[in-house]
């Protein structure tokens, strides 16, 4: 898909046309929300800032939590929206057209795949997968069943993700070799150690629907509150946080897949509430022809928690949430050191070179400034707002966003490439044949 800075805009202005618009009630696209936590609650807020999407239903294993939904749908849009016992009943309702999972990690593959085969349209919260394989399973019932797939990682639908991928494409950073980038934190819940409601327990939690395909052990409210620092629902760091870089290294740089990753890493700060690292460094070496350092601590947030820098041979992108600096790079030979430890006569003769004088005299002995540097920052839709209109578009036009299944399939594989990697210690290759993990 092609983006640029004009087709942006049109977006933009095709988005408040739609908001200004009256959309009959038979006309709205009828959503339900599966897992309605803290995420889902962003999500539906989102949504209902576009007219021609209705929330017409909901499930939650939490009571508290659908409760809270039916009050922000009722006092967003004065409706009320039915609540749903299990998710099953939402995929067997056809009056529902599309459904947001918005469930922990370990449910997403089942929800997806059933919700697809019932005929619906599916926004799924990222990762799309748990597993790398479960990816290979949605694409082919995204396939099958012609239904649209578009997965959460909303960063690439801000307006700076998609000025940097133009100018990455245009070519204003040369050749592009090297990108890094990191998600770093220093608080608990930064460390996901979140709160749980004080009501909570065997009354108002639904135990046996959160665990689902993740086996069966005894009422765990920090497993089911908490469920991104335990395995058994989350692969950690990789799934939660490198999955929403991946996404954006390819969406910026058109990548499919690293070829290699090596990662390490561990648990050295928060060891009483997880059995997932809270440190992870890994590299991820592209076929395209460059390579990634991810990395990510829990331990210190002194650099911004999400940024990524892109180094060309041109120049170098620095890409935030909501900002963007581009430097021109101001190269200049300097060969002095080399020669001066020469034969006086050669070096000499080095000097006398017109090739040399050109490339390396102007600049001995000077300083210059260099021009060019560019700041952008960015206002106007939250990137969630900005994802759905894609989505819902998508849905109309049945021409699915550029994070699609595919997409959503290859970011998080690349988050259990690394997770396989710290795991076994070993390089963990991808193979291309099978769009799945080498084995
Ligand atoms: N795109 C983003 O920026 C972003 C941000 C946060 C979370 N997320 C993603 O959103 C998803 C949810 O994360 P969260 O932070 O909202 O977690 P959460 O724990 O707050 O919400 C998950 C909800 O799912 C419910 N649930 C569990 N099993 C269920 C089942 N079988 N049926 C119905 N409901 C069930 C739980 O009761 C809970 O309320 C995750 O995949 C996460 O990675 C994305």
């Amino acid at each position: 898909m092609e983006f640029s800075r004009r087709s942006f805009l049109e977006v933009g202005a095709a988005m408040s046309a739609s908001m200004n618009a009256t959309v009959a009630a038979n006309d709205r696209i009828r959503f339900a929300c599966i897992g309605c936590g803290a995420r889902a609650h962003e999500l539906m807020a989102a949504l209902m800032v576009h007219p021609q999407a209705e929330i017409a239903g909901v499930v939650d294993a939490y009571r508290g939590r659908r409760e809270r939904a039916l009050d922000r749908i009722k006092d967003t849009r004065g409706t009320m929206a039915r609540v749903y016992r299990d998710y099953r009943e939402v995929i067997a309702d056809k009056s529902i057209d599309a459904v947001i999972v918005a469930t922990p990690d370990h449910w997403h593959k089942q929800m997806v795949v059933e919700a697809l085969r019932a005929g619906k349209d599916v926004y799924c919260e990222k990762p799309l997968t748990y597993r790398s394989s479960e990816g290979l399973e949605v694409i082919q019932a995204a396939r099958e069943t012609g239904r649209i797939v578009q997965v959460g990682s909303q960063g690439m639908s801000t307006a700076t993700q998609v000025r940097a991928r133009q100018m990455i494409q245009e070519g204003r950073l040369g050749q592009v070799t090297m990108v890094r980038a990191a998600y770093n934190r220093n608080t608990a819940s930064g460390a996901w150690i979140y709160p749980i409601p004080p009501d909570a327990g065997p009354e108002t939690v639904d135990w046996a629907m959160f665990q689902g395909p993740s086996g069966k052990r005894e009422l765990d409210l920090a497993r089911f509150f908490r469920w991104r620092c335990y395995q058994d629902y989350s692969g950690g760091i990789a799934t939660d946080l490198f999955v929403h870089l991946c996404t954006t290294i390819h969406f910026l740089m058109d990548a499919k897949m690293p070829a290699k990753v090596m990662a390490m890493g561990g648990l050295y700060r928060w060891k009483d509430s997880r059995d997932v690292p809270d440190t992870l460094n890994a590299v991820l070496e592209y076929p395209e022809g460059f390579t990634v350092n991810l990395s990510s601590t829990f331990n210190n947030q002194s650099s911004s928690e999400a940024s990524f820098l892109f180094l060309g041979t041109e120049g170098t992108l620095s890409v935030g949430w909501g900002e963007l600096k581009y430097w021109p790079e101001g190269v200049r030979e300097d060969n002095r050191w080399i020669v001066e430890s020469w034969p006086k006569r050669l070096e000499a003769e080095y000097w006398r070179d017109a090739k040399v004088q050109k490339a390396e005299m102007p600049g001995l002995g000077k300083a210059r400034l260099v021009e060019g540097g560019t700041e952008w920052r960015e206002q106007g839709q939250d990137a969630s707002i900005v994802h759905f209109w894609h989505f819902l578009n998508s849905v109309q036009t049945r021409k699915p966003y550029w994070e699609d299944a595919v997409a959503g399939h290859h970011a998080a594989a690349c988050a259990h490439m690394v997770n396989q990697s710290v795991r076994t210690g070993r390089l963990v290759g991808w193979d291309f044949a099978k769009d799945d993990i080498g084995s």
